[in-house]
């Protein structure tokens, strides 16, 4: 049997015939950036959060650049963020002239925080909280430290659309929600896409303007912006897509607790379900410290993985300049050298499943 790591063709193809319909009306309407399907999306999804002004973007590294810059985020702030969230998160922060200040994640993969409570100090402006891999960062402390000490509070919910704690969604806990709607996400566009999800509308409408060149709705050019735009027909397969997300998280869902339940073999350590978050599992993501030969004796049975992520962005070249060294982030690290992603894509058969867990029970060094 062969189960690649990933299918995106899969999600296509169950509701292919509505999204051709979408992108051939996209297509014969003239109307191709800013239009009515960007409209729709951006309301409709909202509604899917249960509240919020989305605003979209043109991708997910975009939708954190915009929102730290218009929330005021800038040269010599610091922004505190998990160290093993993905380059992208950092990025963000760099783009804004800000320094990011990595701390080590919790058990979970989430923003520990204790360690958030440690790392602040009087130049941290923001807290930047990626709930990774589709598992929910619980909100309760982080949400009140951010109150306690003043601090914006921003969730870069990449990969986590539809996750929830305690029945509200991610987005919805600080002054932005970020998404990226890179075809790979549980909401996927078919090319780059995201979103700013934000509570004040005032901020919406300068996040619009920002993403416009700094043009208001008149061509007005109020301050110097950027192009960065969900088109429209991007914007029309996503609505389509998003009509049925629930359906896709939640056979994402039922994967996962398949895996929890029927991995079994002491060399492999499973991620956590906790009490009060709803997952949406973008990635199924295991550990175990013999990880190469693992990874070799999946491959031999055919079974795809990746890694996610093998280099930490405190130890990439492009962080050189903080001068962090390997061992600063002991707990980081070790993640970096052990996590392993398995298929859990939307369409894997319960055939390729019992597959998957029979290889991985299997497993001895
Ligand atoms: C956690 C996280 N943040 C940010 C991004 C950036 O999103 P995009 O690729 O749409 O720019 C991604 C996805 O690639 C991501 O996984």
């Amino acid at each position: 049997m062969t189960i690649p790591s990933n299918r995106l063709d899969l999600t296509f193809q169950k509701y292919q015939n509505d999204l051709e319909a979408k992108a051939i009306s996209v297509l014969r309407s003239g109307r191709y950036i800013l239009g009515e399907e960007t409209l729709a999306f951006e309301r409709e999804f909202s509604d899917f959060l249960g509240g919020g002004h989305t605003v979209g973007v043109a991708c997910g590294l975009d939708a954190l650049t915009i929102a730290l810059r218009i929330l005021g985020v800038q040269d010599g702030d610091e922004v505190i963020l998990q160290g093993n969230t993905y380059i992208a998160t950092a990025l963000a922060v760099t783009h804004n002239g800000a320094v990011p200040v990595f701390t080590e994640p919790d058990k979970n993969f989430g923003l520990d925080p204790d360690r958030l409570e440690e790392a602040i100090s009087p130049r941290t402006k923001a807290v930047l909280v990626t709930h990774l891999y589709g598992i929910m960062t619980p909100m309760d402390r982080i949400r009140s430290l951010c109150d306690r000490y003043g601090l914006l509070l921003i969730e870069d919910c990449a990969q986590a659309h539809g996750c929830a704690w305690n029945g509200k969604k991610a987005g919805l806990f600080g002054d932005a929600g970020c998404f990226s709607f890179y075809p790979t996400k549980n909401l996927g566009a078919f090319g780059d896409g995201g979103a700013v999800v934000v509570r004040d509308p005032e901020i919406a409408r300068q996040i619009r303007i920002y993403r416009n060149y700094g043009n208001d709705e008149k061509k007005r050019s109020l301050t110097a912006g950027v192009n960065s735009r969900l088109d429209e027909l991007q914007a029309g397969l996503l609505r389509v897509r998003l009509s049925h997300l629930d359906e896709y998280n939640q056979t994402r869902r039922a994967v996962a607790e398949r895996y929890l339940r029927e991995i079994k073999n002491p060399l492999i350590r499973l991620p956590e379900a906790l009490p009060g978050a709803c997952n949406v599992w973008h990635q199924f993501v295991i550990r175990c410290n013999q990880r190469a030969a693992l990874q070799n004796h999946l491959f031999k049975k055919g079974i795809g993985t990746d890694i996610h992520y093998p280099i930490p962005p405190h130890l990439s070249a492009t962080y050189r300049s903080l001068g962090m060294q390997k061992g600063d982030l002991p707990v980081t690290e070790a993640l970096a050298e052990t996590v392993l992603s398995i298929p859990s894509y939307y369409g894997i058969s319960e055939e390729e499943q019992a597959y998957v867990i029979d290889t991985l029970n299997a497993f001895r060094v």
